[in-house]
């Protein structure tokens, strides 16, 4: 695969296939087209293609539903639910020995896509978030022993377009990643639910109570990406004794509070995503 490169920019060469629009497709997507990342117009294979995708394809920005005439591909991006997925990979023209299979799917092991495709090809297992949507999704990808380092470079390049990489070691880290970050959106999204329906229980109108819990947690969030202090250092520099804050945290920190829940919570997700490995 000498040809997968990227350039000095930063813009991959390599031809690239992206095989599922839906939600995540999409977001890579859209996150390669705004930040100029691909060389050419990308192979998109889509049954259902939402209006904003076919608009895409009418601006040749994308090609959709091209694989007839397309060549066996440098890099394949795998976005299809896990269900369906060995349906798909098996019916695809456009894998070869040579393509570098990329993998978002929850529960779709490195072990069961070398089954279906041959157990030389190169396989990277991605999981991305759902911040990816508006380019801050984090991503934790791991590799099989047949990614070339100028492989994982170009994966790094397309994740990097939605958001942050990191790479682990082992595939069964994968497990608590998809516990952590894969499911966490929906743990923060909840904690705003509880803040704001706490907030109007405590008085406060729905609209400010809503607007209050949004607004806390993606400002303290930024605050906590971007500070250099770690969260326990910005949540002391916040706690004055015998304060409200300290008063709140009590509770929180108690030995029935937030850090026992937290620990059964990624246990439980952890072990579901044991579960549906395949
Ligand atoms: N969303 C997340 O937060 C998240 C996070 C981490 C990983 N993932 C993984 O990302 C993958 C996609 O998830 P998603 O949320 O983006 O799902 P999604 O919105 O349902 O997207 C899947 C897309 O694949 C399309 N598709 C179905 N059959 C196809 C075929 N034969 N060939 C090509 N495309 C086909 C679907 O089209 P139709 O609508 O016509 O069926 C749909 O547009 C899943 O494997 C999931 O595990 C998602």
């Amino acid at each position: 695969m000498n040809n997968v490169t990227t350039t000095e920019a930063g813009t991959v060469t390599a031809t690239l296939g992206l095989v599922g629009a839906g939600k995540m497709g999409t977001a890579m997507l859209d996150g390669w087209l705004s930040k100029q990342v691909l060389a050419a117009p990308p192979l998109v294979i889509e049954p259902l293609p939402s209006g904003h995708i076919q608009s895409l394809a009418d601006q040749g920005k994308i090609n959709l539903n091209a694989a007839a005439e397309a060549d066996q591909l440098d890099v394949l991006i795998i976005a299809v639910k896990p269900q369906i997925m060995s349906d798909v990979l098996k019916e695809l023209r456009i894998v070869g020995p040579r393509t570098l299979l990329i993998s978002i799917a929850a529960g779709k092991t490195i072990e069961g896509f070398e089954k279906i495709l041959g157990s030389e090809t190169p396989v990277i297992r991605a999981m991305p978030n759902t911040p990816a949507a508006i380019g801050l999704g984090i991503t934790a990808a791991v590799v099989n022993a047949h990614v070339s380092d100028t492989q994982r470079a170009l994966c790094t390049t397309l994740l990097s377009a939605v958001g942050d990489v990191v790479w682990v070691e082992r595939e069964g880290l994968i497990d608590a990643v998809t516990a952590v970050s894969g499911s966490g959106p929906a743990y923060v999204f909840y904690m705003i639910e509880c803040l704001a329906s706490a907030a109007r229980e405590a008085g406060l109108p729905a609209e400010l109570a809503d607007q209050l819990a949004v607004a806390t947690v993606h400002g303290a969030g930024v605050l906590a990406a971007q500070s250099d202090e770690p969260p326990n250092v910005l949540r002391q520099n916040v706690t004055s004794p015998g304060g409200t804050t300290a008063a709140g945290l009590d509770i929180l920190m108690g030995s029935d509070g937030l850090a026992p829940l937290m620990r059964r919570v990624i246990k439980a997700a952890t072990q579901r995503s044991k579960e549906l490995r395949d």
